[in-house]
């Protein structure tokens, strides 16, 4: 079972320590939606876990559908009068009628998916010229602090780490989505973004847009970064196979701040590295 879907995975932290993305992220995406002459009436957010992209959906779009396979994740889901939870993959949405939603988005999951199925549920279930926007994003970027940065970075990759306590899908986003293509028969006018730059092959029909500011910025504490770390997967399935050993978020905090010199007070400017997909359904 995967991780999120586990009865005893902390949604509650997740919801309150996982990033939320900022408004410019959203503006793109409507940006590019209205381009295409696309309505605001419904969205649906796959793989919602609890709610972090379908909330500030639910302050454009007249109805939000929100589905994620977990329903320990949707416990903790923000609640709002114009969303509705369901539980479904993203390989099923046959809850879901056929040209019956404006945009699809699908943020930090397009990893642990089927991308073969989900292709083809969004184009069925997407309006003509829908939106579909995918997004993910990778290790921490602590500005100013480049040895933090690669201690956690180091962290999650090394074998002698964490990297084997990640499920599989985890490579799919650490390699920036490089092996994922949005079917050309399906979606046209394929927008990439990578923050920072990453060179991408393109097809006919795909270009590349660059970025100097950041999609996903925050201020974090040091306990913030602590508890972020804390809702990996990989740092759960660590802690169910090795109930008894030390906790290696705690131990990593420890390391950096004696490497940094942070006191307990320190405010850090963190970014995260992202990939961000547009894309639009052909008619
Ligand atoms: C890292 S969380 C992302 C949650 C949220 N979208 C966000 O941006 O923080 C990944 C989510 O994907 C869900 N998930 C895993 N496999 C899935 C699948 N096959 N179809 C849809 N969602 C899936 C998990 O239950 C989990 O809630």
């Amino acid at each position: 079972m995967a991780t999120f879907s586990q009865s005893d995975f902390n949604s509650k932290n997740y919801g309150s320590c996982r990033p939320t993305y900022k408004t410019i992220l959203f503006e793109k995406i409507y940006n590019y939606h209205r381009d295409h002459k696309c309505e605001f009436t419904t969205a649906l957010d796959i793989a919602t876990g609890t709610g972090q992209v379908a909330e500030p959906l639910s302050n454009v779009f007249h109805k939000v559908y929100a589905t994620d396979p977990s329903q320990t994740m949707l416990n903790s889901a923000t609640k709002k009068s114009n969303i509705e939870y369901s539980i479904a993959s993203a390989e099923n949405l046959s809850n879901f009628a056929n040209d019956s939603i404006d945009l699809i988005t699908i943020a930090q999951a397009l990893h642990w998916v089927n991308v073969e199925k989900f292709f083809a549920e969004a184009y069925r279930v997407l309006k003509p010229n829908g939106t579909l926007a995918i997004w993910g994003y990778v290790y921490i970027i602590i500005r100013g602090y480049p040895k933090a940065t690669q201690m956690i970075e180091e962290w999650g990759t090394s074998k002698d780490k964490l990297a084997t306590y990640w499920e599989s899908g985890r490579r799919v986003v650490e390699d920036y989505y490089k092996g994922v293509k949005v079917p050309p028969n399906l979606f046209g006018k394929v927008k990439w973004e990578f923050y920072p730059t990453v060179k991408r092959q393109i097809e006919e029909d795909e270009c590349v847009v660059e970025v100097k500011d950041p999609n996903m910025e925050a201020t974090y504490t040091i306990d913030n970064l602590r508890m972020y770390l804390k809702t990996s997967s990989c740092y759960k399935n660590y802690m169910t196979k090795n109930p008894n050993s030390n906790d290696p978020v705690d131990e990593l905090i420890d390391q950096i701040k004696e490497v940094e010199g942070w006191k307990d007070d320190q405010l850090l400017n963190v970014v995260w590295p992202t990939i961000f997909i547009l894309a639009s359904k052909r008619t």
